[in-house]
């Protein structure tokens, strides 16, 4: 990849290529828990938050009558910040000549203007439409009048609110780098590596501590002990539909056993990764901007319903309010300890929070990952795989054609599931083995009726 074409795929801002093709999808610019006054006391008084999407910066509110209004955060008049705006029951005030702007960006009021004035009716402040899914708060950043494209049908986006959870945190690296994590299925055995096991009572809500679906000789092995065990995995993918890869792993455990983690690729910043038995993680990177991206993670039980404090609490413990900034990080080298590295653990970066260990990975690279000096392996070949995919997309949207996932609301219909699994399988009829336990599981949950289980397999 040469420095040009690392340029492409990565910078979001306004007017780029790129920055094109990823406003035509909804983004999300913030969590419902943000704007819950039980978590966060201030917003009783004044429910508004600044936000940063795609290399611009917003205002969200939400005015007397419930209603969102996301705008351009720089004031129509002179410039001035709305985010520190008088926060009225019909709109948001500039406090600097108390011009008033309606949630769908109308202006109200030219009060220093005098009596009669009707320069109100010449100025519009650019007003985004906004939908909440799942406990988060969804932009359209398109061309304005243009019209959004269609969020599939996921298990997280139909799910009831008693069986999702979602999170966010920030990092501090572009977009990119953190997606291709996501889609790495190897870096599991290393990055995460523990150097032993965990009993597996205390799995709840945390990442590869649980057990695999199955028994290996009578026995459940925890995900940890699969990954330290078989770190050279047959890697394979396959595109499901325009913009889906799934990707199968399979990890060879002796002539009869094969272990199976099934996760997916979803265009152009989403994958969809199995968190446990039950649970599944749906996580998304979204850009802030070129050097930023924010994680939002939704969890989605096919089982019981979440234990959402636990899982908050968990989380909790990582990040820093109100923004979700991470404690550790590059200042104090992500918490690396030489000792846990040598005893316990593969890097050395904590036994309780995985996601530092990613975050290690993606931000270690430098804010924008040197493309041109790297040298990609067969391990790397879903990577490799979006890459193209995401340079064709970008040359499809300069062409004015539609790209892979913005979906018209019947295409959106039609992308259900996505399927996620670590089971241990049997070596010969594997592929059936974990289709059957899925169908299981989705046959299984309350919130799923028996048509849409059907029609994800
Ligand atoms: S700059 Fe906002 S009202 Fe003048
Ligand atoms: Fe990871």
């Amino acid at each position: 990849m040469n420095a040009e074409q690392n340029a492409l795929i990565t910078r979001i801002g306004p007017g780029t290529a790129c920055g094109a093709l990823m406003r035509h999808y909804w983004q999300p610019v913030a969590l419902l828990d943000e704007f819950d006054a039980r978590l966060a006391p201030e917003m009783a008084q004044r429910p508004l938050k600044a936000v940063r999407v795609l290399g611009q910066d917003l205002v969200l509110f939400r005015d007397a009558a419930g209603q969102w209004g996301l705008l351009d955060r720089d004031c129509p008049h002179r410039g001035a910040d709305l985010a520190f705006g008088r926060h009225e029951a019909d709109g948001l005030r500039c406090p600097f000549h108390g011009w008033k702007f309606a949630a769908d960006g109308r202006c109200l009021e030219t009060p220093a203007e005098g009596r009669g004035s009707t320069l109100c009716q010449r100025v519009r402040q650019r007003s985004y439409p906004v939908q909440v899914k799942a406990g988060v708060v969804f932009a359209w950043l398109g061309d304005e009048g243009s019209t959004p494209s269609a969020l599939p049908q996921l298990d997280c986006f139909t799910a009831p609110a008693s069986h999702s959870f979602a999170f966010k945190g920030l990092w501090h690296c572009n977009w990119l780098q953190a997606f291709e994590v996501g889609i790495d299925p190897a870096h599991a055995s290393f990055l995460h590596r523990f150097l032993q096991d965990e009993s597996l009572d205390g799995a709840y809500g945390r990442q590869f501590r649980g057990a695999s679906f199955g028994e290996v000789e009578g026995e459940r092995w925890p995900m940890t002990r699969v990954l330290r065990e078989f770190d050279s995995p047959e890697i394979r993918h396959q595109a499901l539909a325009e913009g889906w890869i799934r990707l199968t792993t399979l990890r060879h455990i002796n002539e009869a056993l094969t272990h199976v983690r099934v996760t997916n690729a979803l265009f152009p910043s989403t994958f969809v990764i199995p968190l446990s038995e039950s649970i599944t993680i749906t996580q998304m990177h979204v850009p802030v901007d070129d050097e930023h991206n924010h994680w939002y993670s939704f969890f989605t039980s096919f089982g019981e319903p979440l234990d959402k404090e636990t899982m908050r609490q968990q989380r909790l413990q990582g990040v820093s309010l109100p923004d979700y900034v991470p404690f550790k990080g590059r200042h104090n080298q992500w918490g690396f300890n030489a000792e846990e590295q040598r005893t316990r653990t593969y890097l050395g970066m904590g036994e309780s929070d995985i996601n530092v260990h990613d975050q290690w990975a993606c931000e270690s690279m430098g804010a924008i990952q040197d493309r041109t000096r790297e040298h990609l392996g067969t391990s790397d070949k879903v990577i490799m795989a979006n890459r193209r995919q995401l340079l064709q997309a970008i040359e499809t949207v300069r062409q004015g054609g539609v790209p892979p996932m913005a979906l018209s609301a019947e295409q959106a219909a039609r992308l259900t599931g996505p399927d996620t699994i670590d089971c241990v399988a049997p070596a010969q009829a594997w592929e059936a083995f974990w289709t059957e336990a899925v169908a299981a599981k989705r046959a299984g949950a309350a919130w799923l009726d028996s048509t849409a289980a059907e029609a994800t397999r």
